[in-house]
C-alpha cells in the first residue's frame, strides 16, 4: 500500500474513531495510537529512511500535513468534550441550597433545671452566694443541728430514709444551714439547691426524691422584715407584680417563729380549685427567724446576731411557672413536656 493510501486510511479511521469516542480519556487513548511514539504516523515517519532522495520531501510534507490534521481535530474534538465533562461535573456537584432538610434535635433543659437557674439568678442578684452539700448526709446536721433530737416527735413529718442510725438521705437542704454556719463567719448570706429525699408515695403533688433551695441570712439586726422584703423581691422577680404572698404562721424546731408562704394559686387565679384544693393558695416555702438555739449549737453568737432561712420546693415553683398540674410529669422524662418549654 502506497504512504498516500496508508495516510488516507489512517485520517479516514480517526475521523470516524474521533466522531464516536465519548470522553477525554478515550480521545487520549487515540492520540497515543496515531501520533505516540509507538503511534502509526510516527512509524511511517520513521519508513522514511527507506524511500528515494526526490520521494522523501514529497511523503515527508504529506505526512506532516496529515498530522496538522490530525491535530487540530484531536483539539477540537477535546475542547468539546472537556466543555461537557465540566458541565456533568458541575450538576452532579452542585448542592441544592434551597432543599428542605431535617433539622438537629435540640435539646431543652429540664423544668426543674429552669427554675434553680433561674432563683439563683434572682439570689445572686441579691447578694447571695451558692453552695452545694452531700444528699447523703450525718443525722446530726439533718435533724440534731436543726434541734429535732433523736425521738423528737417533728422527725415524724419528714419520712426519712435511713442508711443506718446515724446517715440519712438528707430529708430537707437545711442541713446546709448548719453547715454554712460551722463554717463560715457573718455576715453569711447562701442559697442552697439541692436533691432532698422522703419515703413519700408518688402521686400528683408528691414524689419521694424532690428539690429545694435552702436560703440562709445570718447577721447583726436581721429581722422578720427582711425576710419578708427577700422573699418578696424573688416572687416579684419570678411572677411580676400580679401574684399576692401570704404568710402563714407555722412550725419548724429550727426557726422561731416560723411562717410557711403560700402564692395566689396560678391554675385558678385564686377562685380554688383542685390545684389549691379549693383554698386559692399553693404552698411554696417554709421559713422563719433561725431558731437562737440552732444558732447557738452552730457556734454563732445570739446575742450578737440573728438571722432568717427559708426552703423553697423547687417543684412547687416550676409547676406554677409552666402550668404543670401533675407532679409526676416532672419525672417521667418525657421529650414531649421538655419540647414544649424551650
Ligand atoms: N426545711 C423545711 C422543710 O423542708 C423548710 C424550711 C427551711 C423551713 C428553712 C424554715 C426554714 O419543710
Amino acid at each position: 500500500m502506497s504512504v498516500v493510501d496508508t495516510l488516507r486510511e489512517i485520517r479516514a479511521q480517526a475521523e470516524q474513531e474521533l466522531s464516536q469516542l465519548e470522553n477525554t480519556s478515550a480521545l487520549e487513548t487515540l492520540r497515543v495510537h496515531i501520533l505516540g511514539k509507538k503511534g502509526e504516523l510516527t512509524a511511517l515517519l520513521k519508513g522514511m529512511g527507506k524511500l528515494s532522495a526526490e520521494e522523501r520531501p514529497v511523503v515527508g510534507a504529506q505526512i506532516n500535513e496529515a498530522r496538522e490534521w490530525i491535530t487540530d481535530r484531536i483539539n477540537q474534538r477535546l475542547a468539546t468534550l472537556q466543555a461537557a465533562e465540566r458541565e456533568a461535573a458541575l450538576k452532579s456537584e452542585a448542592i441544592d441550597v434551597t432543599e428542605p432538610r431535617e433539622l438537629p434535635r435540640v435539646g431543652s433543659a429540664h423544668p426543674i433545671t429552669l427554675v434553680m437557674d433561674e432563683l439563683i439568678e434572682c439570689f445572686t442578684g441579691l447578694g447571695f452566694e451558692v453552695l452545694e452539700g452531700p444528699e447523703v448526709e450525718l443525722d446530726h446536721y439533718n435533724f440534731e443541728l436543726m434541734n429535732l433530737p433523736k425521738n423528737h416527735p417533728a422527725r415524724d413529718a419528714q419520712d426519712t430514709f435511713y442508711m443506718d442510725d446515724n446517715i440519712v438521705l438528707r430529708t430537707h437542704t437545711s442541713p446546709m444551714q448548719a453547715r454554712a454556719m460551722l463554717t463560715m463567719k457573718p455576715p453569711i448570706r447562701i442559697i442552697c439547691p439541692g436533691r432532698v429525699y422522703r419515703a413519700d408515695e408518688v402521686d400528683a403533688t408528691h414524689s419521694p426524691v424532690f428539690h429545694q433551695m435552702e436560703g440562709l441570712v445570718i447577721d447583726e439586726n436581721v429581722s422578720m422584715s427582711d425576710l419578708r422584703g427577700t422573699l418578696e423581691a424573688f416572687v416579684r422577680k419570678l411572677y411580676g407584680d400580679d401574684i399576692k404572698l401570704r404568710f402563714r404562721p407555722s412550725f419548724f424546731p429550727f426557726t422561731e417563729p416560723s411562717a410557711e408562704v403560700d402564692l395566689t394559686c396560678s391554675a385558678c387565679s385564686g377562685k380554688g380549685c383542685r390545684i389549691c384544693k379549693e383554698t386559692g393558695w399553693v404552698e411554696v416555702l417554709g421559713s422563719g427567724m433561725v431558731n437562737p438555739k440552732v444558732l447557738e449549737m452552730c457556734g454563732i453568737d445570739s446575742t450578737k446576731y440573728s438571722g432568717f432561712a427559708f426552703g423553697i420546693g423547687l417543684e412547687r415553683i416550676a409547676m406554677k411557672r409552666y402550668g404543670i398540674t401533675d407532679m409526676r410529669l416532672l419525672y417521667e422524662g418525657d421529650a414531649r413536656l421538655l419540647s414544649q418549654l424551650r
